[in-house]
């Protein structure tokens, strides 16, 4: 049976780890010829070898999602790999520090905003001035960002994070008011707490029930993997009349 991205081309930002990581795993046992971009280029080399591993087709390249021209090259880099580029997931993130608005060191906000904001709105540019350039494939180009309920919500122990998913989520609708005649669907996937390394400080201890945590409808941490299914799906044909939308992947937490 073909896959749900068959054939297709897929950059992910962040995909040394995590939730990139899943996602470029599944979006080649889907059928499609990743590339894995990270700032840390063993991690992402790492990812490009257990898809090979699997008999799926990927390569990897260092990203810094800050530098304009290196996101730019990531793009070339992937056009000269394998021909074009079909789908892309702008994943790459950071948490920053636990700490309350009044007490937020400016750099550590400048540098949130630079990596969740100005990394995403790099990627997206440089992902839509390629994708601009060639045919739409079946069910159209997309772009998926990785936001968060944090992007819907407040969490007060992480306001510049908040902030900056919000902006996930303006680009997000931005992009998908401007693309869509041209063939580009642009979403969003908005996680609720999944089990990465960035989600250590805030992972349930099923040996220590909290009393402050908002219970999920589903009461456990969520998978990379269940994220991944969601931005594959989102970046295949089965979606094709879904663009501009946040998607929760969050357990009911918001429910
Ligand atoms: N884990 C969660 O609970 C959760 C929930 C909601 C949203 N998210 C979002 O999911 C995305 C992935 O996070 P994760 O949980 O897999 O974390 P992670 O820390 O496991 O992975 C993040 C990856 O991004 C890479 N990265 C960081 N800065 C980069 C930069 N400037 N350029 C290129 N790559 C860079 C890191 O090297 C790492 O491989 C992030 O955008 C995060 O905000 C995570």
């Amino acid at each position: 049976m073909a896959g749900l991205v068959e054939g297709k081309v897929a950059l992910i930002t962040g995909a040394g780890s995590g939730i990139g990581r899943a996602t470029a795993l599944e979006f080649a046992r889907q059928g499609a010829r990743v590339v894995a971009a990270d700032i840390v280029s063993e991690t992402a080399a790492e990812t490009a070898q257990l898809i090979q591993a699997e008999g799926g087709e990927a390569a990897s390249v260092l990203v810094d999602v800050t530098d304009e021209a290196a996101v730019a090259a990531m793009v070339d880099f992937t056009v000269a790999e394998y021909g074009r580029l079909d789908c892309a997931h702008n994943n790459a993130g950071i948490l920053g520090p636990l700490s309350d608005i009044a007490n937020y060191p400016r750099e550590e906000f400048d540098r949130v905003l630079a990596v969740n904001v100005t990394g995403v709105w790099l990627c997206l540019q440089a992902e839509v001035r390629q994708m601009l350039k060639q045919d739409a494939p079946d069910g159209g180009h997309t772009i998926v960002n990785t936001s968060s309920v944090a992007g819907l919500v407040s969490n007060q122990a992480i306001p510049a994070y908040t902030v900056s998913k919000h902006a996930v989520i303006g680009l997000t609708t931005s992009a998908a008011q401007s693309y869509g005649r041209q063939g580009i669907r642009v979403n969003a996937v908005c996680p609720a707490l999944i089990e990465t390394a960035m989600s250590m400080p805030f992972q349930v201890d099923p040996d220590k029930p909290s009393t402050t945590r908002v219970r999920q409808a589903i009461d456990r941490n969520g998978q990379p993997e269940e994220v991944a299914a969601l931005v594959v799906w989102l970046s295949s044909a089965a979606s094709s009349f879904v663009t501009g939308t946040p998607v929760r992947v969050d357990g009911g937490a918001l429910a």
